[in-house]
């Protein structure tokens, strides 16, 4: 006997597209000469503090620090943070950020929730479409509460939301989330931001790595809806590969060492030629593999908006993803005023710089960083 056949029909699946972006820029800006009048007053102090022992070779003199090196090393002319005046003093050299009771916003989560403002003021889609809020950062206030649950809150959404931390990559992780429960249909929206304050784990007395960091947020709205003016995301891909070139050690556990808490402080270290050498053909390959994969020719690419750490290794990237020297157009640097934003460079540099697409026309946003980690997400104007 022949059954009636039920015809299944396959539900479509939502296309996740960027809808959004946002930005929070902290109120202070340092310039390299400040940060090195202050760093190179602490160390002639030390150094005369120690002189005796500097003497008898018992103890290293520090060396100058030097504004005409950071800018050639690095590219960075100057940096935003949320307290400058801390950070300049020779005694304090750290940002000055005074607790908050319990019942205040905390303050990781006010930059994220000003970011954010502005990301669903730009979007203004309906906030009751957002599911889920990811607070993707590198270094989060406290364990718990999330500090994701305590956006969503402040802001009043609901549905769930968590924290994810993979460093300098954390955006990308975050959009790769946001865009995978799009399309299975976990939410119709998804907020990500990304709210950095690396001036707290930043060794300014650090003459290596004193220049590298600056304080900011950025948030993304991530939703389902093809609306015209947002970006189609093409594809998302992430890698990760074990090294400790660039490491903070700080945690819960650090009481329980033996040598006490805060000894010595634990704070951003790395070995930035390490780094450098070994993240540049990691980022490039992963790049050109994952355009060709999805059938991008990454020489019609009309921007990159990389991870912004350092204007030699962008370049660098960029010349092997379009096969020649890239217009300043096309590869996109904000570290120049914003410096190592963490996790928040590509987006800042996607905000600020993406006014120009016409439909059709294709990008790629790019982070990598401590893990090491990276990941790629190439969007399409629509
Ligand atoms: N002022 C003046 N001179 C300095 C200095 C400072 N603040 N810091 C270091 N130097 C000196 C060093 O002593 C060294 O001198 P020498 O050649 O006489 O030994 C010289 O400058 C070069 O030092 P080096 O550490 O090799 O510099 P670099 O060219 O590698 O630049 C970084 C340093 C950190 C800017 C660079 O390595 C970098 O950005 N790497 C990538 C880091 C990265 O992306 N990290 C990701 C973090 S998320």
């Amino acid at each position: 006997m022949n059954r009636p056949r039920r015809i299944l029909e396959t539900p479509a699946v939502p296309q996740p597209v960027i809808a959004a972006t946002g930005l929070y820029v902290p109120p202070h800006s340092i310039s390299n000469q400040e940060l090195v009048d202050a760093f190179n007053a602490f160390v002639a102090s030390f150094n005369i503090e120690n002189a005796a022992a500097i003497a008898d070779g018992t103890v290293a003199p520090l060396q100058p620090s030097s504004a005409e090196f950071i800018e050639k090393a690095s590219g960075i002319k100057s940096r935003h943070v949320m307290d400058k005046t801390g950070i300049l003093a020779p005694a304090v050299m750290r940002p000055i950020l005074p607790e908050r009771p319990n019942d205040e916003i905390s303050v990781l989560a006010e930059m994220a929730v000003a970011a954010a403002n502005d990301a669903l003021g730009r979007w203004g889609g309906d906030k009751s479409d957002i599911g889920a809020v990811i607070c993707a950062a590198s270094n989060m206030q406290r364990p718990y509460p999330a500090m994701a649950v305590e956006v969503q809150d402040a802001l009043g959404l609901s549905g769930f939301a968590f924290d994810m931390n993979v460093a300098c990559s954390s955006a990308t992780f975050g959009l790769k989330t946001a865009a995978d429960f799009i399309s299975s249909g976990s939410t119709k929206a998804v907020l990500m931001v990304n709210p950095e304050i690396c001036s707290g784990h930043l060794n300014f007395r650090d003459r290596d790595s004193h220049f590298i960091f600056g304080d900011v947020a950025t948030a993304v709205v991530v939703s389902g809806s093809e609306t015209a003016g947002a970006w189609r995301i093409l594809g998302t891909r992430l890698k990760t590969q074990f090294s400790n070139n660039i490491r903070n050690n700080f945690g819960f556990l650090n009481r329980a060492a033996p040598e006490g808490i805060g000894k010595p402080d634990k704070l951003f270290v790395q070995e930035g030629r390490k780094v450098f050498k070994e993240v540049v053909p990691m980022v490039s390959e992963m790049i050109l593999s994952h355009a060709r994969d999805i059938g991008v020719d990454p020489r019609s690419l009309k921007r990159l908006w990389l991870h912004q750490a350092n204007i030699n290794m962008n370049e660098m990237i960029g010349r092997k993803v379009l096969g020649r020297e890239p217009r300043a157009d096309e590869n996109v640097i904000i570290l120049d005023t914003f410096a190592n934003t963490s996790s928040a460079g590509s987006i800042i540099a996607f905000h600020t710089a993406n006014e120009d697409f016409a439909a059709g026309e294709r990008g790629l946003i790019c982070s990598f960083g401590a893990g090491y980690s990276a990941g790629t997400v190439f969007v399409e104007k629509i």
